[in-house]
C-alpha cells in the first residue's frame, strides 16, 4: 500500500500476513497453475456464463496467478488482478506482457485494503481466496465487493465451502483430505494445513453473508460437501 493509505488501528486484521500454505512463496507460484489445473476452456466458459463483454470492467480478487484475470484480457474486458502476494502478482505481470496484453493491471491489496471507487465494476471473480479470512473479516470484505460493484453487477465467488451436517465433520473432513491428492495437485499435508489453520466456513454463513453484503444469489451450487460457486448480483 501506499504513503496515502490511512494507518490501521491496533485490532485490524493484516491480511498481508499468509494464514496457511504460503502463497507468495516463488517456488508455489512457479508451479501453481500445474497444481491448480489452471485450464483457459474452463476460463472462456466462464466468461461467457458470467456474460462479460469487450470493455466491461472487471476484477480478479485473489488472482493468484491470474489464469481468470488473463483469460477475461484476452477477451477483450479491462481486468484489474488483485492479490495480497507479490511474487503471484509478478507472476501475473510477466504473462500479460508476453501476451501484449495492456489492458490487464495488477494491484497488490487485499479484500480489506482495496479501495474501490463506489459502483465502479462490472464483474468480480473470487475464486479460492476469501477463506484466508475469518468470518468476521469475511462480512467486512463481502461489504467492500459489493459497493464496488455497480447496481446490477456481478459476483462470481468459489471456495472450499462445507455444506455437511456439523455433527458429521470428522467423516467429511478425513474423506476429503484422503481423496483430494489424487485428484488435485496439492498434498495431504496442504488439505491438513486448509482445515487447521485457514477460514473454510459453513455455506449456510456464507450464503447469509452474501444477502448481508446486499446480493442476490442467483444460482448456489453444492459440487461437493467442501466445495460451493455463488453467482449474485448487486442488488
Ligand atoms: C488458493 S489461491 C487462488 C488463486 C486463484 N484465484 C485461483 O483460483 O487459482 C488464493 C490466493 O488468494 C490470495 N490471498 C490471500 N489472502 C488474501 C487477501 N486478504 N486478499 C486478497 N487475496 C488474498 C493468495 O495470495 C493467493 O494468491
Amino acid at each position: 500500500m501506499d504513503n496515502t493509505t490511512p494507518p490501521r488501528p491496533a485490532w485490524h486484521y493484516n491480511e498481508f500476513v499468509q494464514t496457511g500454505v504460503d502463497l507468495d512463496d516463488a517456488d508455489m507460484v512457479e508451479d501453481y497453475d500445474h497444481r491448480q489445473g489452471s485450464d483457459s476452456e474452463e476460463e472462456n466458459r466462464l466468461i461467457a456464463t458470467l456474460g462479460i463483454a469487450a470493455g466491461d470492467t472487471v476484477v480478479d480478487l485473489g488472482c493468484g496467478t491470474g489464469s481468470f484475470a488473463l483469460a477475461a484480457a484476452r477477451h477483450g474486458a479491462r481486468v484489474t488482478a488483485i492479490d495480497v502476494a507479490a511474487n503471484m502478482l509478478r507472476y501475473v505481470a510477466r504473462a500479460a506482457d508476453a501476451n501484449g496484453l495492456t489492458n490487464l493491471q495488477t494491484l497488490q491489496g487485499g479484500f480489506l485494503s482495496w479501495q474501490p471507487a463506489a459502483a465502479s465494476i462490472d464483474v468480480v471473480v473470487c475464486r479460492f481466496a476469501l477463506h484466508h479470512l475469518p468470518d468476521f473479516w469475511k462480512q467486512i470484505a463481502l461489504n467492500n465487493i459489493a459497493n464496488a460493484l455497480a447496481p446490477g453487477g456481478t459476483l462470481f465467488l468459489r471456495d472450499v465451502v462445507f455444506s455437511f451436517p456439523a455433527a458429521e465433520y470428522e467423516t467429511h473432513i478425513n474423506a476429503w483430505i484422503d481423496a483430494m491428492p489424487q485428484r488435485s495437485g496439492f498434498s495431504r499435508e496442504e488439505f491438513e494445513t486448509h482445515v487447521r489453520d485457514e477460514y473454510s466456513t459453513f455455506d449456510w454463513i456464507l450464503h447469509g453473508m452474501l444477502q448481508r453484503a446486499g446480493f442476490t444469489v442467483r444460482e448456489h451450487n453444492i459440487h461437493a460437501p467442501q466445495y460451493a460457486d455463488y453467482l449474485c448480483s448487486r442488488r
